[in-house]
C-alpha cells in the first residue's frame, strides 16, 4: 500500500506554450516617453512575459477607493500589442502613504516593539484587517479590469511573502495568535499539555494571558515558539490564499503564484506551494564564490520539489550584479547564461529577470537590469537578447521533468524547531547539514529532490535524512515502511528527538528509529570549535570528525566505521542494519568531506543510483529532462576552459543547432542540450 501524500498539489498546473522570457517592469519609475522604446527593446530581445506592477499600488489607488487605470490599460495593450503577456502583479508588498496615515496600526512591529514605518516596502502586518481589506479590494479591481484582457498570461501575488519582515508582534497579531491557538488546541488544558506549561510555572488559564515569545529573561517556551513560527507562516499563507481567491472568482483559469525565496525559514513553502497553480522563485547566487553554481542548483531543486516536479518559474535573478551584499560582484562573461539554463535543465520554464530597465531613481539604481544605465551598447544587453534568441530552442522540453532517484527530507516544522536554543550545540543549523549532502551529490552529477518526510517516496532509492529531529509518528512511519519496501535510508546525527510539540520522544535516542536503525544512543557529545576526533573504517579509511560524536550501542546494526578517541573510543560512529528488503545507514558524527564521499559512495552503491552521465570532466554539471518519447541532456562546462565530454549517444544540440556524435566540446562557459529520440525496444 503506498502511504498517503500529505502534500497533494491543489491548484491547476500551468500549461506552458512558450519558455516564458522577460522580468519585472516597472514603468511608473518612468515617462511616458520612455515606454514605446521599452515594448520596442524588449520586442528585439525576445521578450514575452513581464510581471508588471508589483510595487505600483499608489499608482493604481492614489486616493482611498479610487483607481486609476488608465496608464495600465495603456500599458497592457502596448504590451500585448509587442507580443509580450503579462504577469500583473496585486501590488500589495507596498502600501501607499495615504493608508499607513490612514491606519498607523497596519504598521509592522518587531520582537522589541520597534515598528517599521512607511518609506521602504513591506511595511504591513499580516494580520491588520484594514491592510487586509484594502489587498482584497484592489486585487478585485485589478481583477475585475483585466480578467479578459489578451496580455494577460498569469497573475503575481505579492511580493516575496516574509521578506524584511518575517514576524509581526502587534496587539493585532497577538490576538490572531490567540485566534489560531484557540483553534489548534480547543481547549487550554490542550495547550498547557502541548507547551509543557508545567515546566518554569507557565501554566495558562485564561487565553488573553498568552502572548507571543517576545523578549525574555532566559530562553522562552520551544513549543510557543515553534507554534508562533507555525502561525506566523499559515498567515502568510492566508493574505495569498483571500487574494487568490479574489483573482480566481474572476479569472478562474488564469494562473496564480508569488514568488518564492530559495530557502526561506519563515514560510512552510511546501505547504504553501499546494495553494498555487505554479510555483516560481527569485535566485541570486553570489556568482564570486566559485560554488555558485552548486548554490542555485540546490534551490532548483528545492522548488521542483514543492509541487512534485511540476515544471516552475524562475521568477527573478539579476543579469548581473545585485546592490544588497556589501561587495556585489558581476556575473562575468556567459555566466548569467549558464546560470539561466542550470534553471531550464532543473524544471523552470520561464527564466525572468529582476528586473527589465535598471532605475534611475531609489534604492535599487546599482542593481543590474536587462537593460542597463549604459543600454543597449553594453555586454549586459548583448548576452540578454542572445540568451532570448537562444531558448525558443528549447520549446519542444516544455513537457520533460527532471526526474531524481535520491531525495533529502527537508521539513520546514523540523528547521523551526532544531534551531531554537537550548540544545546539546546551539550552533547546529539545518541548512549546512543539507548543502553537504546536496553538494557532494551536485559534484557527482546524481539528480536529488527535496521531499516532505510524510510524503510519498516511492520514486526513490536512496533517501537522505539530515538532522531530523523533529518528526511526526506519521513520518517515521512512512520513512520505515518505504525502507521495508527496499529503500535505502541514510540519517545523519540528532535526528528522532521530539515529537511535533517538540516534547521528547519516551526512551533512549532516537526513539522512533532504533529498531529501524538497530543501534541506541546513549548520549551526544558536541565538541569545542578545536575539539576533533576521528574514525576507522571497517575497509581501513581514516577520516577526522569535529564538532558532533553519538555514543552509540549497536543494537543489531553493524558498524561499517568507529571512533578512535576519547572516552567511547571503538564505539560505532557509522552503521548500517538491514530491516526487511531495505537498509538503514546511520552516520553519528560529523564526518570531513572526504568521509562523506566515502559513505555516500557506500550508499550510493547499494541503492544502485546512476549519475546522469559518468566520467565527466570536472566542473561539468550534467542533468537530463525527459518526457515519454524525447530525453533532453545538459551539458553545462563551469570551467574557463574547454573541456571534451564524451556522450553515451548522438543526437541534436537545439542550442547549437548540430547533429553530434560519440563526443562534444564545450566551450569556456559554455553549454549543450542534446535531444534524443527514446528508444523504447531496448528498455
Ligand atoms: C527581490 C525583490 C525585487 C528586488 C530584488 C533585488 O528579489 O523581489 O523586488 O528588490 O530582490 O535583488
Amino acid at each position: 500500500m503506498q502511504p498517503e501524500v500529505v502534500h497533494p498539489a491543489e491548484g491547476k498546473p500551468m500549461n506552458f506554450t512558450q519558455i516564458y522570457f522577460g522580468g519585472d517592469y516597472n514603468p511608473e519609475q518612468w515617462p511616458e516617453e520612455v515606454w514605446a522604446e521599452d515594448a520596442r527593446l524588449m520586442q528585439q530581445a525576445g521578450v514575452n512575459l513581464v510581471s508588471l506592477g508589483i510595487f505600483a499600488w499608489a499608482r493604481i489607488e492614489p486616493r482611498p477607493g479610487a483607481f486609476d487605470f488608465a496608464w495600465l490599460d495603456r500599458l497592457m495593450d502596448l504590451l500585448h500589442a509587442h507580443g509580450v503577456a503579462v504577469n500583473l502583479a496585486t501590488p500589495t508588498a507596498a502600501p501607499p502613504a495615504w493608508m499607513v496615515r490612514l491606519h498607523p496600526e497596519m504598521l509592522p512591529v518587531t520582537a522589541d516593539g520597534v515598528t517599521l514605518w512607511h518609506g521602504s516596502r513591506r511595511h504591513y502586518c499580516p494580520h491588520n484587517p484594514d491592510y487586509r481589506r484594502y489587498a482584497r479590494r484592489v486585487a478585485a479591481a485589478l481583477a475585475e479590469r483585466y480578467k479578459s484582457h489578451p496580455a494577460l498570461a498569469m497573475w503575481h501575488v505579492d511580493n516575496e511573502y516574509g521578506c524584511h519582515v518575517g514576524e509581526c508582534f502587534c496587539p493585532r497579531s497577538t490576538a490572531a495568535f490567540r485566534d489560531w491557538l484557540r483553534a489548534r488546541y480547543a481547549t487550554l488544558a490542550g495547550l498547557n499539555a502541548a507547551w509543557g506549561t508545567a515546566f518554569w510555572s507557565q501554566t495558562y488559564t485564561d487565553w488573553e494571558e498568552i502572548e507571543p515569545p517576545r523578549a525574555a529573561p532566559a530562553q522562552k517556551n520551544p513549543a510557543q515558539q515553534l507554534d508562533w513560527a507555525r502561525f506566523t507562516s499559515d498567515s502568510w499563507l492566508a493574505c495569498f490564499q483571500e487574494q487568490r481567491d479574489v483573482l480566481k472568482a474572476a479569472a478562474p483559469d488564469v494562473p496564480v503564484t508569488t514568488n518564492f525565496m530559495s530557502f526561506h525559514r519563515p514560510i512552510d513553502y511546501f505547504e504553501f506551494a499546494r495553494h498555487e497553480d505554479v510555483v516560481s522563485i527569485d535566485s541570486y547566487p553570489d556568482t564570486s564564490d566559485p560554488g555558485w553554481a552548486a548554490v542555485s542548483a540546490m534551490t532548483f531543486d528545492l522548488i521542483r520539489s514543492l509541487r512534485q516536479g511540476e515544471p516552475w518559474i524562475l521568477m527573478e535573478q539579476a543579469a548581473s550584479q545585485v546592490n544588497w551584499r556589501q561587495r556585489n560582484a558581476v556575473k562575468k562573461p556567459g555566466v548569467m547564461r549558464l546560470g539561466s539554463l542550470q534553471a531550464v535543465a532543473r524544471g523552470a520554464n520561464g527564466i525572468l529577470f529582476f528586473q527589465w530597465r535598471q532605475s534611475r531613481v531609489g534604492a535599487e539604481k546599482f542593481h543590474s537590469a536587462m537593460l542597463t544605465h549604459a543600454g543597449t551598447e553594453s555586454r549586459t544587453w548583448r548576452e540578454v537578447q542572445a540568451l532570448g534568441r537562444e531558448l525558443p530552442c528549447l520549446n519542444a522540453l516544455l513537457g520533460g521533468r527532471a526526474k531524481a532517484q535520491v531525495a533529502i527530507l527537508m521539513d520546514w516544522h523540523n528547521w523551526w524547531a532544531l534551531e531554537l536554543d537550548s540544545k546539546p550545540s546551539n550552533d547546529l543549523k539545518l541548512l549546512p547539514g543539507l548543502r553537504a549532502w546536496h553538494r557532494a551529490l551536485y559534484q557527482r552529477n546524481i539528480p536529488v529532490d527535496f521531499a516532505h518526510p510524510e510524503s510519498d517516496l516511492s520514486r526513490y532509492r536512496l533517501v537522505i535524512a539530515p538532522h531530523l529531529y523533529l518528526v511526526s509518528d506519521a513520518a517515521a512511519a512512512n520513512l520505515a515502511a518505504w525502507v521495508e519496501r527496499g529503500g535505502v535510508l541514510l540519517m545523519d546525527y540528532f535526528s528522532g528527538i521530539v515529537d511535533p510539540n517538540e516534547q521528547m520522544r519516551p526512551g533512549s535516542y532516537p526513539a522512533p528509529f532504533r529498531g529501524l536503525l538497530g543501534l541506541e544512543i546513549e548520549e551526544f557529545v558536541p565538541y569545542s570549535p578545536e575539539g576533533r576526533n576521528s574514525v576507522l573504517t571497517a575497509d581501513g579509511r581514516r577520516f577526522e570528525t569535529r564538532f558532533w560524536a553519538d555514543v552509540i550501542h549497536l543494537r543489531g546494526a553493524e558498524a561499517l566505521a568507529r571512533f578512535e578517541q576519547d572516552y567511547f573510543a571503538g564505539s560505532a560512529a557509522v552503521t548500517r542494519n538491514a530491516y526487511s528488503r531495505g537498509s538503514a545507514y546511520y552516520l553519528g558524527a560529523e564526518l570531513e568531506p572526504a568521509g562523506l564521499e566515502w559513505l555516500l559512495e557506500r550508499v550510493l552503491g547499494e541503492a544502485e543510483v546512476q549519475p546522469v552521465l559518468a566520467g565527466l570532466p570536472e566542473g561539468v554539471e550534467a542533468q537530463r529532462r525527459a518526457d515519454s518519447q524525447r530525453e533532453w541532456l545538459f551539458l553545462l562546462n563551469h570551467n574557463a576552459f574547454p573541456v571534451r565530454v564524451r556522450l553515451p549517444a548522438g543526437g541534436r544540440d537545439l542550442l547549437g543547432g548540430q547533429a553530434v556524435g560519440g563526443e562534444i566540446e564545450l566551450p569556456a562557459s559554455g553549454a549543450a542540450v542534446i535531444e534524443t529520440v527514446i528508444d523504447r525496444s531496448r528498455q
